[in-house]
């Protein structure tokens, strides 16, 4: 609560220092009564005669508010209004209409003035509506910014820690910018989560967002993933197809995994940032595509710069903006809001009866270490709920937790998994000895399709189809 007064005093503070008011009034004399109504209030004032001198001081500044007249000889009034509102300006306006025009006054409300005063003009009544115009406004603003200072959910994602909500910042202010991002973080952290909220905030949205994930397709397939090919460019190319970059033309493209693209492609793509232009395999045709790039990788990208696997002019090019989000170690209580998010999701989609966390399992669940992070966390609330019934999680229902949070990373193998009692399909237990090895891998996909002796592109095909089951 301190901190919302604190808050206030200091936006109040601040939108205070910004005290003029804005006068579009044709007719000089009721320019000069409207003035006097504004300054006996304590504001300054500035009166534009016209709707163009008005337009164009409004395009150089935002003041307190305007107090605009419909009826002027170069221009409606309402559609100086309506501009305003269109461009995002959220200052104050009362509008000032004719005597009979009960309707231009119901229009004027409709398009965002916060008040009329009809003519003609009681001063008392306009200096009323003038001050509850610039309170409201006020108040709307801190309202807005107290709400963005404390959001529990934003695009997909669940969680106020404070680092999730710099998070959320960064990826508000980014989407309105066509500048690269590079996503940060651990295994499971929400890179992709971040990536369309990025797009789908962005004036991009109506158009495509293209994932590719790098560690899943092999590495001779890649460029042609991206770029396309035309027909004969290889065995197996059989006509042409389009790529990421042409399917992605005016939209967004997230590579994936970025530093598991083989060096000599990462050149290319380094070309087709800087330019705008490739050229698909096996064609020496020139194509030209607007795209916004969005990258990510849960490694550090300066341990893979110095490695070599990583350029650091495509790095310093694609880390325009960077992002990175916090383990959800790291998150504190942020891990019971999502775990009850995903226990409604899962009672919902098994038809359970589940309400809720003992207190035993809360305190296991703020206490283990998450290296699949949010994605662990899900898999492991599902499991419990399929595998039990009642209405309350325990910690008894969560052996699979109990187990990797005790064991050092170096002890843990795939046999110190709970022995399983029951016979279940296949397809579960697959997918639970998947999700069991990226757990004790520490979230590393790639390490953990080596110790099963899998492809990592098996692994992320199989995790797109569960996440969309
Ligand atoms: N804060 C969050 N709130 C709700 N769901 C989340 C959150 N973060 C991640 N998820 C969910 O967790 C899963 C993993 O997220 P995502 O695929 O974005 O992670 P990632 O960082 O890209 O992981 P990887 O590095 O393994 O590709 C997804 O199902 C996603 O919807
Ligand atoms: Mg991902």
């Amino acid at each position: 609560m301190q901190n919302a007064i604190a808050l206030y005093n200091e936006l109040k503070f601040a939108t205070m220092s910004k005290e003029l008011v804005l006068i579009i009034e044709d007719t000089a004399s009721l320019a000069l009564i409207y003035e006097e109504c504004v300054r006996k209030l304590g504001y300054e004032t500035k009166t534009a005669p016209t709707g163009a001198a008005g337009c164009a001081f409004l395009e150089k500044e935002d003041p307190l508010a305007v107090l605009l007249d419909l009826k002027l000889p170069d221009m409606k009034g309402l559609d100086i209004l309506r501009t305003i509102r269109s461009n995002g300006k959220n200052y104050a306006v009362v509008v000032i209409t004719g005597q009979a025009s009960l309707n231009t006054a119901v229009e004027a409300m409709q398009a965002g003035a916060d008040d009329f005063v009809a003519k003609p003009v009681d001063p008392e009544r306009l200096q009323i509506s003038l001050t509850n115009a610039i309170e409201k406004t006020r108040l709307k603003h801190i309202v807005k910014t107290f709400e963005s200072t404390g959001r529990d959910h934003f695009q997909g994602f669940i969680g106020k820690a404070p680092e999730m909500q710099a998070a959320y910042r960064i990826i508000e202010n980014a989407s309105s910018s066509r500048a690269p991002v590079m996503i940060m973080g651990e295994s499971g952290t929400g890179k992709e989560v971040a990536a369309k909220a990025i797009h789908t905030l962005s004036n991009r949205k109506h158009k495509n967002f293209i994932a590719l994930n790098c560690a899943a397709i092999p590495h001779d397939l890649l460029e042609s993933e991206i770029f396309g090919h035309v027909k004969g460019a290889f065995t197996g190319a059989i006509a042409d197809r389009d790529g990421a970059a042409r399917l992605a033309d005016g939209g967004t493209l997230f590579l994936d995994e970025l530093t598991e693209m083989p060096v000599t492609l990462q050149s290319k793509l380094l070309r087709f940032i800087q330019e705008g232009t490739f050229s698909p395999v096996g064609s020496g045709e020139t194509l030209h595509a607007d795209i916004r790039f969005i990258c990510a990788t849960n490694r550090n990208p300066f341990e893979a710069i110095q490695r070599g696997i990583l350029r650091e002019d495509l790095y310093y090019r694609l880390a325009v903006i960077p992002l990175e989000l916090p383990p959800l170690r790291d998150r504190g209580e942020d891990v019971l809001l999502l775990a009850t998010f995903f226990l409604e999701k899962a009672t919902k989609q098994e038809n359970k009866n589940f309400e809720s966390f003992s207190p035993d399992a809360r305190d296991l669940l703020l206490a283990h270490r998450w290296p699949g992070n949010v994605r662990e966390l899900e898999n492991i609330v599902r499991h419990a709920v399929i595998m039990n019934n009642g209405t309350e999680i325990t910690a008894a229902m969560l052996p699979a937790m109990r187990q990797s949070n005790f064991l050092p990373a170096a002890e843990r193998s795939i046999e110190f998994l709970p022995q399983n009692t029951v016979i279940r399909p296949m397809e579960v237990r697959e997918r639970e000895i998947i999700e069991e090895a990226i757990a004790l891998c520490e979230g590393n996909i790639t390490e953990a399709a080596r110790q099963l002796c899998i492809n990592p592109s098996t692994i992320h095909r199989k995790m797109k189809l569960w996440e969309k089951n």
